[in-house]
Parts: structure tokens; C-alpha cells; sequence
């Protein structure tokens, strides 16, 4: 599995009789952002769960090549002290994972918490907590890093933070697998992502490459009166397309592309709520 940070083969898992996850192959490779996309009881948790080795697979494999203390997981059941300050409790994670403590005040500089480092966790807002707990999630420079949706249910200005913070751990080398329900923050942020639905991968690719393969068969005229007109995707068409209103101002000219949430749709029938 060179370059190869996570590689599953027919990865299954039942509870009792109810099969969560059906024999899902992907690879995460080295460096990139991987977004693993499905809506409400896909399994996404689920298979964290399984990559970190807190749930153990029915049937099938999969290979992580990064040892215990080189993974940082945030996920919904991350904890902190809540009677503590965040400057405490980070120092607490800095030495559970034997990590110097000049890293704290690194890291709380760089997830914006360093002026609120003497608060305690119960007095943070809900966007502070979110990225105290991204930064116990990454004061030991994990090379492989998994975020179970880091952004839910915050604020644009804090979400934009956080995906800063993403895109630079990146280029710092740590290879991130992401769960979330937003697709434009799919978009922005992953190299790859995955489709998941009931269980089963339904499409996997670059964000550009999905959606050329799934771009709609036609091309957006929008003229300077804000009138539209819908074409074939083919040149004769648009041509006398062209021709026939050829005394009106174009104000764009676009090929129809459908975002990720539309190709989810149109795989599943399924919204990715
Ligand atoms: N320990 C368990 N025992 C029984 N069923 C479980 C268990 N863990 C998960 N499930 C079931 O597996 C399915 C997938 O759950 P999972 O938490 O992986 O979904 P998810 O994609 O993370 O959803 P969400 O977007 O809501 O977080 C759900 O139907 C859930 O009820
Ligand atoms: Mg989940």
C-alpha cells in the first residue's frame, strides 16, 4: 500500500442482523483530504470507529499505516474537563501524549483561543469548544487525522477558521479524513471524496473530476437583460443559439454543472441530510 495511508477491502460490519456497513473498499492516500460524504446513519461514524480500532470488523480488512499516537481523532465523543481552563486541558493532552508543552501555545494561537486560555471549558461558546477540541486533537502533530463533522452546526466565521486551519495542516503533510453533511465544504477543502449511502460507496473521485462526469448535457446563455436560454451542450446549437438572438449582449456563457449534492441526489434519491 505505498503512498497509502488507509486501504480497505470489502469492509463489512453488522449489528445483530442489521448490516451497517457492506463491503466498502477505498484507499486514503498520503497527504490528501478525504471526504467520506453520506447523509444520517450511512455509516460514517461507523467506520471511523472501525479505522481507529474502537469497533472491530465483521468480515473484510482494512490497513492503517500510522501507529496509535500518530492519529488524532475529533469526533462527538471527544471530551474535555469542562472545570478546567483550555491552557489546562491542553497541557493534560500535551502530556498524556508526551508532547513538549512549548506546543500549547503554539496550537492555541493557532486555532484562535490563545487570548481565551485562562477561561474554563464550561464558560467557552460552542464554536471555542469546537476548536479547543481540534487542538487536543492535533497538539501531538498526528500524521493522520480524522474529524468526524468538525464544522456542525457552527457559525460561517468560526467554520472558516477551522478550514483554514485544515488547508494548512495539509500542507504540513497530515492526511485528513473528513466526515461531513456539507458539500460545498467538501468542495472547498477535499482532494477526494466518497459517497457513501446505506452502507455501501456509491462514487469516489476528485471533486472536478464527479462533477464532468456527471455534468449536465447542456450550456447557460445569460444575457445582459438576465434573460436565460438552455442549450445542447453541442456546437451547432449553441451557434444558432448565438445567431438567432446575435443583437443582445451576452453576460455569461456556462456549461451546466451540477454541484456534489445534486450528484448524490441523482445516485441516491436521496438528500445528503
Ligand atoms: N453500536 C451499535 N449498535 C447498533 N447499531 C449501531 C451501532 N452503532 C451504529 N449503529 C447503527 O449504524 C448505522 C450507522 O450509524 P453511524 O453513526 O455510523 O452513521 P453516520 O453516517 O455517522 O450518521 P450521522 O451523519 O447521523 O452521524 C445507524 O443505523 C446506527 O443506528
Ligand atoms: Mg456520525
Amino acid at each position: 500500500m505505498e503512498n497509502n495511508m488507509i486501504q480497505t477491502k470489502d469492509l463489512s460490519i453488522s449489528f445483530g442482523r442489521k448490516k451497517v456497513l457492506n463491503k466498502i473498499t477505498f484507499d486514503v492516500k498520503e497527504c490528501e483530504i478525504f471526504g467520506f460524504l453520506g447523509p444520517s446513519g450511512a455509516g460514517k461514524t461507523t467506520t471511523i470507529k472501525i479505522l481507529t480500532k474502537q469497533l472491530k470488523e465483521t468480515s473484510g480488512s482494512c490497513e492503517v499505516n500510522a501507529k496509535r499516537n500518530e492519529i488524532g481523532i475529533l469526533s462527538d465523543n471527544s471530551g474535555v474537563y469542562e472545570r478546567l481552563s483550555v491552557y489546562r486541558n491542553l497541557c493534560f493532552f500535551a502530556e498524556l501524549s508526551q508532547t513538549d508543552k512549548k506546543y500549547v501555545e503554539e496550537v492555541l494561537k493557532e486555532v484562535k483561543l490563545w487570548d481565551d486560555k485562562d477561561k474554563k471549558v464550561e464558560n467557552l461558546s460552542k464554536g471555542m469548544k469546537q476548536r479547543l477540541l481540534l487542538a487536543c486533537a492535533i497538539i501531538h502533530h498526528p500524521k493522520l487525522l480524522f474529524l468526524d463533522e468538525p464544522t456542525a452546526s457552527l457559525d460561517p466565521a468560526t467554520t472558516e477558521e477551522i478550514h483554514k486551519l485544515l488547508l494548512k495542516l495539509r500542507k504540513e503533510k497530515t492526511t485528513i479524513f473528513l466526515t461531513t453533511h456539507n458539500m460545498e465544504e467538501a468542495d472547498l477543502l477535499c482532494d477526494r471524496v466518497a459517497f457513501l449511502n446505506k452502507g455501501e460507496i456509491v462514487e469516489v473521485g476528485t471533486p472536478r473530476e464527479l462533477k464532468l462526469k456527471y455534468a449536465k448535457d447542456s450550456v447557460s446563455i445569460i444575457y445582459e437583460d438576465e434573460k436565460e436560454v438552455i442549450v445542447k451542450k453541442d456546437t451547432d446549437a449553441i451557434v444558432k443559439a448565438l445567431q438567432k438572438n446575435n443583437k443582445k449582449k451576452i453576460q455569461s456563457i456556462h456549461s451546466q454543472e451540477p454541484n456534489l449534492a445534486e450528484i448524490f441526489l441523482s445516485l441516491t434519491g436521496r438528500e445528503l441530510k
